[in-house]
């Protein structure tokens, strides 16, 4: 080896050294990330991690060529719906992240104008495989408001992107929200779509043992109604690992009806198709702005 190759080689092994001292020392992510791709709903999204210093975490999501940082539901934001009330006292660490919800997302700006003009709004929500204590992870649980002018409330449409979801819908009775008519679960995974219609507070569990990635379709002119849930310390079942329990604090709660997911033909949907897709038939998504015009259609899908 010529001089100048030997010093270029030892230039080159200090520049690695430096590298990889500047990793150790400065804290410029833990690490990278948890990359996302799934192939066949067309790797339309990444999720990254970035672990900074004293566990702090940023979530971050790219998705068409804009990247979302995570709204974060911490564990004390789950204080009031949490089952196993002792792991939750014993817990030190409240402030560490339940869940990440990715809100608005579009591809481009040009799909951002479509989907505002049609006043809807596309999210990704993501839900690590942790336990609450002896109950599986969950969203908070709300319910939609009503429609302006009308007495039917505002649906939503959900898809699985990756894992595996329960979901638990529950319809109370008008004006008594601990007096429950209905409970539907409906187990879903990747690919599958699930209606949320009129009426029904919904809850997302994650009894799967992997990361729940999944999207909807919702209103965007609205804001969800969390107290009813949290005043009656969760939805009318937790799901624990032993199975379903009922929640005391519920009257006349009927037994829970499983049923399936929504048939991908109902919104003229390939079955291995993204439903983010539905921008380029967005009429297709008119009953969860208007649902007042599709009471038959929603009122059958349960
Ligand atoms: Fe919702």
């Amino acid at each position: 080896m010529t001089r100048g190759r030997q010093k270029a080689a030892i230039v080159f092994r200090q520049l690695v050294y430096i590298l990889i001292l500047l990793f150790l020392v400065v804290d410029f992510g833990n690490v990278l990330a948890v990359l996302v791709t799934d192939f066949y709903l067309q790797a339309e999204y990444y999720l990254y991690a970035l672990v900074g210093k004293g566990n702090s975490m940023a979530v971050t999501l790219k998705f068409g060529d804009k990247v979302t940082v995570a709204d974060v539901r911490k564990l004390h934001d789950m204080e009031d719906v949490v089952f196993d009330r002792e792991w939750f006292e014993e817990t030190e660490d409240r402030n560490q992240d339940a869940y990440y919800m990715f809100r608005d997302l579009a591809k481009s700006n040009s799909d951002h104008e479509t989907i505002e003009a049609n006043h809807l709004r596309y999210d990704i929500t993501v839900i690590p495989p942790e336990m609450l204590g002896s109950e599986y992870i969950k969203t908070v649980g709300h319910y939609h408001p009503r429609v302006p002018g009308t007495d039917i409330s505002y649906p939503e449409i959900y898809q699985v992107l990756q894992g595996s979801a329960t979901y638990l819908l529950q319809k109370v009775k008008n004006g008594e929200e601990d007096l429950v008519l209905d409970v539907v679960v409906i187990k879903a995974k990747k690919g599958d779509l699930v209606l949320v219609p009129p009426g029904y507070g919904h809850v997302t569990i994650n009894a799967s043992g992997e990361t729940l990635e999944m999207a909807n379709w919702v209103c965007r002119d609205f804001s969800s109604v969390y107290e009813p849930i949290k005043r009656l310390s969760g939805a009318s079942y937790f799901l624990l690992k032993d199975g379903f329990v009922k929640n005391p604090l519920y009257k006349n709660t009927p037994a829970i009806r499983h049923l399936k997911p929504l048939d991908h033909d109902e919104l003229g949907l390939g079955s291995t198709e993204s439903m983010y897709e539905l921008i380029n038939k967005i009429e297709k998504l008119r009953f969860l702005t208007a649902p007042q015009d599709f009471t038959a259609f929603l009122t059958g899908v349960l």
